[in-house]
């Protein structure tokens, strides 16, 4: 907070003000909440985020990410800072870190993947701090695990979050037309027959699923940002039914 002195009625009040603020600017302790990555798999594109907040409002928060290597039993093994003072002003309140995890190991000497959770702790100008975790372990995917996908990568999306609506039968008439549980209108997925599918529907799926955000239906269960990105990139590769 700068000292600024109104002379000369409020001298003394802005002199003990001034004071105040600065040896304890922020009384309440901040708050946050890591939003991504909270368990499943991590892909090389995706970003730490969270939601920092303090009620002290000219508080200024310094950011802290840690990864850990947790155990099968969820205990801490191991942790290393992966960024440190980050400022999180709290006009944002969401933000997001750009993690490069080149260097960091996806499996453990005996193949299996490493779990990994990530700690987040913010500190206001009092030295307040607050932290929170990952609420699952999570795994981290290749470089390439997200390229040259096919059909087989993709349909478990489709039969998952659509099909319960999108099968044979539809869930109303005027979407009879299509099925988003097979590939195409030859796939002779049973029940057969010739309704389009997921290949002749693509720039709907895309417009719905990945534009509008309006495909499941609100209320419904959702894919993860991960499963959307499998199917993006496998529509920009031209929904190929089997890839290279
Ligand atoms: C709870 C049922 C339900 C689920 C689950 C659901 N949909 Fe739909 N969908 C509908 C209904 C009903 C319509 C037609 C009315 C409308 O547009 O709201 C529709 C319409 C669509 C359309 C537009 C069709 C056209 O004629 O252009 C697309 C594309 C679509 N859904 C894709 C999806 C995808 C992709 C998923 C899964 C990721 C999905 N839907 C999940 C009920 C569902």
């Amino acid at each position: 907070m700068r000292c600024t002195f109104a002379w000369p009625a409020l001298l003394v009040f802005s002199i003990l003000n001034c004071g105040e603020a600065e040896s304890d600017p922020a009384n309440n302790s901040p708050e946050v909440t890591l939003v991504s990555p909270n368990g499943g798999e991590f892909a090389p594109t995706q970003t730490v985020s969270w939601r920092a907040r303090d009620k002290d409002k000219d508080d200024v928060l310094s950011i802290e990410l840690e990864l850990l290597i947790l155990d099968e039993n969820d205990e801490v093994q191991s942790s290393e800072v992966i960024a440190t003072d980050l400022e999180n002003t709290l006009e944002i309140e969401s933000t997001t870190y750009d993690w490069q995890r080149d260097d960091v190991a996806l499996v453990n000497g005996a193949g299996d993947p490493i779990r990994y959770a990530i700690r987040i702790t913010a500190t206001d100008l009092a030295g307040n701090t607050a932290s929170d975790e990952s609420d699952e372990a999570f795994t981290l995917l290749d470089a390439g695990a997200l390229d040259n996908l096919d059909w087989d990568d993709v349909q478990p999306i489709f039969v998952r979050y659509c099909k319960r609506c999108h099968s044979e039968p539809a869930a109303s008439p005027g979407i009879e037309y299509f099925r988003l549980d097979k590939y195409n209108a030859k796939d002779p997925a049973p029940p057969t027959n010739d309704e389009q599918g997921v290949f002749e529907m693509r720039e709907s799926v895309a417009r719905q699923l990945l534009q509008l955000g309006s495909m499941p239906p609100f209320g419904n269960n959702q894919p993860s940002d991960l499963d959307k990105m499998r199917i993006q990139n496998w529509l920009d590769d031209g929904a190929p039914f089997s890839a290279e």
